[in-house]
């Protein structure tokens, strides 16, 4: 019976794994509804409310009857709203013809994906990666080609890297910089390199996944990879969203923008499949991206000054080593030295999840295993929580490995 069921499902859907980062995190909110005292370190979003002005914009979209469809790529005063924000913020010459509105940046992504590879294409992931680039490649029936930051380099992945992952089925390269889980940011000469590489394969096309631009610390500076180089800009498709910028994740508005051709095919697609955004969330992403900005700024600070502390507290942890993040709201450890003291019988590639659970058990404390992001060495934590939290939870850490 078992078997019969299996085979109903597409293999192609079939072969995406369930996603062990969800696990912790399902079972941390599992033992917090029992009233157990868990901190987690594992959100994905800010932990900031949305600004009130752009909830305004959402409640008033309501109250006015907004609630019908939308043109199915988004309402066209919001990609004017895009373009021009690309333009002046990221040296990017869209029209907002070229720019998709679509439900949050993993959507986004996923368009342009089925918009672009299929069977037998090559796409090259630095990792380590956000969990759904794979997955994503998986079910457009591609390959990933993945590349290995390693700790030593901050995570980032070097251009004789690039190159020797590159083939002539490369279809796309996906870059994520500041990155989750990482929070490595690149540095413009570091990207310059990148671009010379790309641009030796002529059909080579880049993601470049830019959610998190603005979260940066430590004078980090922020390049759209496409403004880069004049002939980059029809080589690369440019991902964004208001989800992480201000606070917005479930509102659902992300934005892709890119060459004609590729817009065009991904509209298409969008428009067989979901339709527009939420019109409401549309209205208040409008008022996010053109009304006031101070919120970002003060998020901002309050981020850096918790990726200090959090920081501090691994680097000193027995067994641990930090490199410190210069963007985005993620620490990743590598808890290498820890993982096999803690679970010495775990199996290589599942190490960290194993770690995971049994922190998670024993101290009640979240934190999402690093083999979820291509590397069972490191976790990862969010600081995307407040400095109580912080303290608490890593000092709960520290006392554990301590007495291990
Ligand atoms: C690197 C990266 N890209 C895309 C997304 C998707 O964001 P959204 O919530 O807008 O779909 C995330 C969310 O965690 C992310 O970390």
């Amino acid at each position: 019976m078992k078997g019969t069921k299996t085979m109903r499902i597409t293999k192609r859907v079939a072969r995406l794994s369930s996603s062990i980062t969800l696990d912790v995190s399902a079972k941390a909110k599992a033992m917090k509804a029992q009233g157990l005292d868990v901190v987690g370190f594992g959100a994905g979003e800010p932990d900031f409310d949305t600004p009130q002005n752009i909830k305004v914009a959402g409640i008033k979209a309501i109250e006015s009857g907004f609630t019908k469809y939308t043109p199915a790529t988004g309402l066209p005063e919001l990609k004017k709203a895009i373009a021009e924000k690309l333009q002046k913020e990221n040296g990017l010459p869209y029209e907002p013809s070229q720019v998709i509105v679509a439900c949050g940046g993993k959507h986004a992504l996923f368009n342009a994906m089925m918009a672009l590879v299929e069977r037998g294409d090559e796409v090259v992931i630095p990792t380590p990666y956000w969990v759904s680039y794979p997955e994503m490649v998986t079910m457009c029936e591609g390959r990933s080609i993945l590349v290995q930051g390693h700790e030593a380099s901050g995570f980032k992945i070097t251009p004789a890297q690039l190159r020797r992952a590159m083939t002539k089925k490369t279809k796309v390269i996906i870059l994520n910089y500041p990155s989750n889980p990482t929070g490595a940011t690149y540095t413009v000469a570091e990207l310059q390199a990148l671009a010379e590489v790309v641009l030796e394969h002529p059909t080579a096309l880049v993601f470049s996944d830019e959610i998190y631009e603005r979260l940066l610390y430590d004078g980090a500076e922020f390049r759209s990879f496409a403004a880069l180089r004049p002939e980059l800009l029809d080589r690369t498709v440019t991902f964004n969203a208001v989800s992480k910028t201000y606070s917005m994740t479930g509102w659902r508005i992300g934005y892709l923008a890119g060459p004609a051709d590729i817009i065009q095919a991904a509209g298409n697609f969008q428009s067989h499949s979901t339709s527009n955004p939420t019109s409401i969330a549309q209205k208040a992403a409008l008022e996010a991206l053109t009304g006031d900005q101070s919120s970002i700024e003060k998020m901002r600070r309050e981020f850096d000054q918790r990726r200090l502390r959090m920081v501090e507290l691994l680097a000193a942890m027995p067994g641990v080593s930090c490199v410190r993040p210069t963007g985005a709201f993620y620490c990743f450890p590598n808890m290498k030295a820890a993982i096999r003291h803690v679970v010495p019988k775990a199996r290589p590639g599942t190490r960290s999840a194993d770690f995971c659970n049994k922190v998670l058990a024993d101290i009640h404390v979240a934190m999402v295993p690093g083999c979820g992001f291509g590397n069972d060495d490191c976790v990862r934590l969010s600081f995307a929580t407040s400095m109580a939290n912080i303290e608490k939870g890593l000092g709960r850490l520290a006392e554990y490995l301590k007495s291990k």
